[in-house]
């Protein structure tokens, strides 16, 4: 931050108070310190830069066909879907902006506090408007002087470039608020993105109705078009390129901890794509017993296992959801390939499962049933028959969690979908979703031997539904324990 950038002028250095406060809060106004003079002096003398004969975006076909579907789902409806806006890390700091899905979804756009409007235009369905904040005016000095001008923040749009890129009119945000007050008849809007843009529809639109659309636009993800798979599968390749990564620099993670292995992940995803599409879970040792292990503090051993839950995000906001669980060594032990190769005999039967007409519960069916023969085999789950520790969900005790999820610009996508349209669905071409069986033994856990403790492993990979069955997208990565050991040695060297 630079915040020394602030002009200095003799009145300045008089007014503690005033030279110390934010620029940001001074918003379109002068600051005070500065003279006639050099207000006039930063008006002019700046080029014309203006972009002209822009391309579209390359999903600007696709944002119109989805805009197209929700304009026939809610005829003579206004429809209101925000960006959302910078959230404040600490003081004048703010996290990395992340427009929400629903809004990337539908305009291809990422700006934050930008707002898609569909209006109602009567046969002719709606009449979609983006508002975005315009390039800076230079001549009342918001350009230099505000906090979101273009000297601090960089150069944006015009309202005319960003036509152009996403084949959506523009108008300028600020008028927007006006816009909704003076809007009649029925609106919706998604909750949760923008506190300004639901204050200002508090008394048109209803809880009820506004989630209908929340619904509409979760299921509509349901299946993926052309250009989302493609970001998938790029997402993939990304992905595969950071495991590789993180393989390549274990001896440096061995040295330090998790972190290395987090850290080197992030560097790829940030120089392929636009970050990480969940916090990865670096878990080594028995941190792979943890679901959700995102501290990523703990040591990395030789002799241990890797579990390694990451996804590069793509600069269009498709995210990978991938596993794959590593001797650090780049050798299992006996028992841990045996876990290993149980795991992966569960997800092969899940991947199986996956094809068009199958149920939504057909892979998690599947793999369950092969990890609880695994169980009942080793003798921890008794007398009992397997079929009547599925029955009882036993062997959840140690699977702990769903088989997979929706896959897309959310790490667990559709994720507000109707039981109907989604658990209780059946699946299509186009449908993606991750295939993720695990065996955890808790280090605390009594019931398992004691060689068994402490061991965590999970395999998951992004399977796309296609008309003829499945394709996995993360297959540049190895999954059979033996493949899985030869990919390390060559990485290693
Ligand atoms: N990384 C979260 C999940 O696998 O669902
Ligand atoms: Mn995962
Ligand atoms: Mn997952």
């Amino acid at each position: 931050m630079s915040e020394e950038l602030i002009p200095e002028t003799p009145e300045q250095e008089t007014e503690e108070n005033e030279a110390a406060e934010p620029i940001k809060q001074r918003k379109n106004g002068l600051y005070p310190g500065v003279s006639d003079e050099l207000a006039e002096n930063m008006k002019s003398g700046w080029a014309d830069t203006e972009l002209h004969g822009l391309e579209p975006i390359a999903q600007a076909a696709h944002t119109a066909a989805r805009r197209a579907a929700l304009s026939a789902r809610f005829p003579g409806e206004r429809l209101v879907i925000p960006a959302g806006n910078l959230k404040t890390r600490s003081n004048d700091t703010e996290y990395a902006f992340r427009a929400s899905t629903e809004y990337a979804y539908l305009t291809g756009d990422q700006t934050q506090d930008g707002v898609l409007v569909l209006e109602p235009a009567g046969d002719s369905g709606h009449r979609a408007t983006i508002y975005l904040l315009p390039r800076s005016n230079r001549e009342n000095g918001e350009f230099w002087l505000d906090g979101q001008g273009e000297l601090w923040v960089g150069r944006r749009h015009s309202l005319a470039e960003a036509e152009q890129l996403l084949g959506i009119p523009a108008k300028d945000v600020r008028e927007i608020a006006a816009a909704l007050a003076e809007a009649s008849g029925p609106v919706r809007n998604v909750r949760g993105h923008d506190a300004a843009i639901e204050a200002a529809l508090t008394d048109k639109v209803t809880a009820e109705r506004d989630e209908e659309l929340r619904v509409y636009l979760s299921e509509a993800r349901l299946v993926k078009d052309a250009f989302e798979i493609a970001e998938l599968q790029k997402a993939c390749d990304a992905t595969a390129r950071g495991f590789e990564d993180v393989v390549r620099s274990l001896d440096k993670a061995e040295a330090t901890s998790e972190r290395f292995i987090e850290g080197t992940f992030f560097l790829r995803a940030r120089i392929e794509g636009n970050d990480i599409g969940y916090g990865s879970i670096c878990a080594a040792g028995p941190h792979a017993t943890t679901l959700h292990w995102v501290r990523n503090d703990g040591a990395v051993r030789a002799g241990e296992l890797l579990l390694l839950d990451a996804g590069v995000e793509t600069n269009d906001l498709y995210t990978a959801d991938v596993t794959r669980t590593l001797p650090i060594n780049g050798t299992f032990s006996p028992l841990q390939r045996t876990i290993y190769d149980a795991v992966y005999e569960a997800q092969e039967a899940g991947i199986a499962a996956v094809k068009p007409g199958a149920s939504f519960r057909d892979f998690h069916d599947a793999s369950q049933r092969v990890l609880a023969e695994k169980l009942v085999e080793w003798g921890l789950l008794g007398d009992l028959s397997v079929d009547k520790v599925l029955e009882l969900g036993l062997q959840r005790r140690w699977t702990l969690h769903g088989t997979g999820h929706m896959l897309g610009m959310d790490v667990h996508d559709c994720a507000v979908a109707r039981t109907e349209a989604y658990v209780d669905g059946v699946l299509e071409p186009g449908v993606c979703l991750t295939v993720e069986p695990g065996l955890y033994f808790q280090a605390d856990d009594l019931t398992v031997p004691e060689e068994y403790r402490g061991i965590g492993v999970r395999i998951e990979d992004d399977i796309l539904v296609t008309e003829d069955g499945n394709r996995n997208l993360s297959d540049k990565l190895p999954r059979r324990a033996d493949e899985v050991e030869a990919w390390m040695a060559q990485l290693k060297g």
